[in-house]
């Protein structure tokens, strides 16, 4: 058993958790039809109160290759929200429906809210730019099964480091490992923020506004969209949103073996001329998510996992 019912950060689970949560996603893989009916008459929520392709679809094809079954809304407007039903109230409905709930929402903290209110396991999909833990998941699945371990590397996390909760949830959790250093690569308007950077083990992390010359020492380089959704100013957007693309020719100074991921959506920050790469995982990555989404279902939700 866990010991949070609900994942809200990478933090809320220990590191055995995790590592138990990736053993069991790798053993899915491995076999998925034997875990195709361990979710049966089990029921799970999607409430989505901003975008998503991947994370959704990820989790609710998650649950139906367990047997389980999914409700929910992906467009808020759709949903009492809006005649102005409060974030507690809906939660406080739909605990009394279902297993478990995903919400992902727009503002950083409605997930904290949220479990206030929920009386079934809760998983935070996303909390505006706060945090991001199942991505992080998937990241370190990836990682893991790609690298063949989650510790000692030089891990490159390259765009929009100030409102991307997917790099915030990386650090957190890949700083939990030994000897990870980090290479945070943004321009000045979009740093990581300080509240990341305090808790970074021995300082084991530099700054820089050049990708060209940080990319030949790292072993796994994280690019990440400029998040245009969360900026007020739109021309300093237009700005920023080219500041790295990743092609061919800088790929010629990365290691042989460095792995290339990404959250996804990709807008221009890699170009698709590096798609078939041997190093460019993006795609495996998102696939990897699914499986990890399985393996957390089966944890949160206590199920017999006795094939
Ligand atoms: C990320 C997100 O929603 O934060 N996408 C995802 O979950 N795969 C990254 C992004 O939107 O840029």
């Amino acid at each position: 058993m866990l010991k949070s019912r609900n994942l809200i950060q990478p933090e809320d689970f220990s590191i055995e958790e995790i590592d138990e949560i990736l053993n069991l996603a790798e053993d899915i893989m491995k076999d998925p039809s034997a875990y195709s009916r361990v979710c049966e008459g089990k029921l799970m929520a999607t409430l989505f109160y901003e975008p998503s392709t991947r994370t959704r679809l990820s989790f609710e094809a998650a649950m139906k290759r367990l047997g389980g079954e999914i409700i929910g809304f992906s467009e808020p407007n759709s949903s009492s929200v809006s005649k102005g039903e409060s974030l507690g109230d809906t939660i406080r409905v739909v605990s009394g429906y279902v297993d478990l709930i995903v919400m992902r929402h727009p503002i950083a903290g409605a997930a904290n809210e949220a479990i206030q209110y929920t009386t079934v396991p809760f998983i935070n999909a996303g909390d505006g730019g706060n945090q991001h833990p199942t991505q992080t998941l998937t990241d370190l699945l990836t990682i893991k099964s790609l690298k063949g371990t989650l510790h000692n590397h030089t891990i490159g996390l390259c765009g929009d480091l100030k409102y991307g909760r997917t790099v915030h949830s990386l650090v957190k959790a890949m700083n939990r490992y030994e000897d990870n250093k980090f290479v945070f690569i943004a321009p000045e308007e979009l740093k990581m923020p300080e509240y990341v950077k305090e808790g970074i083990k021995n300082y084991s992390y530099c700054e820089t506004t050049h990708l060209d010359e940080a990319l030949s020492n790292l072993d796994l380089l994280y690019m990440t969209r400029v998040q245009g959704e969360r900026f007020s100013n739109k021309d300093e957007y237009e700005r920023l949103k080219d500041t790295y693309i990743l092609d061919k020719e800088k790929m010629k100074n990365a290691k042989e073996d460095m792995l290339v991921l990404h959250p996804l959506p990709r807008v221009n920050e890699i170009s698709t001329d590096i798609d078939n790469d041997d190093r460019a995982v993006y795609f495996k990555q998102a696939v990897y998510g699914m499986y990890v989404r399985m393996a957390l279902i089966i944890k949160l939700l206590g199920v017999d996992i006795k094939k």
